[in-house]
């Protein structure tokens, strides 16, 4: 489980300190989310091949940009709140709770199929982080509305790829990025490259895993 934040010095005002140590709890772990997706989307721009290429290539550069401004909002919020928001990849790796995405080189609707996952595991967290901020702080679940409604904007950009004429998505029984890759493309995809890491095995695989 990633570690709990300590109770602020001070926080914003109108909060009291222990529930600006329970924000923070609940952004930090939806900043790695962010940051994460952020280089995801890079690294598929990067590895999308086929006739869909330029297409996808560059349609995931303005995704990336969203995200990036998302986790800076995420980030100065936590600041705000009193808490120190952590940005480097050390750190993100030993506190998030899922797997690297697992997809290498591939056709670009492929791809897809597995970003439809990803987006669908952030969204349904940043749903969950949203909830509990109802009951504490208005001003930051406003902050995580507004990022789901960019969010799901963005999924369903993916998801139009992924949709036939009778509205059935091509993703809609996968269960891991490997299954949603292999259901929406149309030719072999290559693994990303793994590193090893001794928490791996704790970690969850597939589907909901993007932050708790
Ligand atoms: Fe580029």
């Amino acid at each position: 489980m990633p570690p709990q934040t300590s109770t602020p010095r001070y926080t914003v005002p109108g909060l009291s300190t222990k529930d600006g140590g329970r924000m923070i709890d609940v952004l930090r772990m939806r900043l790695h989310a962010l940051n994460d997706l952020a280089l995801t989307l890079k690294h598929i721009h990067w590895n999308v091949t086929g006739p869909h290429f330029i297409a996808v290539h560059e349609m995931l550069d303005p995704q990336t940009l969203a995200v990036r401004d998302m986790a800076d909002g995420t980030a100065e919020r936590i600041s705000a709140l009193g808490g120190v928001p952590h940005g480097t990849a050390g750190v993100l790796v030993s506190e998030r709770t899922w797997e690297d995405y697992s997809v290498g080189r591939a056709d670009a609707i492929a791809h897809l199929g597995a970003l439809d996952l990803v987006y669908t595991g952030i969204i349904e967290d940043h749903r969950k982080a949203a909830a509990k901020a109802a009951s504490l702080d208005p001003v930051t679940e406003d902050l995580l509305i507004e990022h789901l409604r960019s969010l799901e904007q963005l999924q369903w950009f993916v998801r139009a790829h992924l949709e036939n004429s009778a509205g059935v998505l091509a993703t809609t029984d996968a269960r891991s990025e490997k299954q949603a890759a292999a259901a929406a493309g149309t030719s072999r995809t290559i693994p990303a490259k793994q590193t090893a890491s001794p928490r791996r095995t704790a970690k969850k695989s597939a589907v909901t895993k993007r932050g708790k």
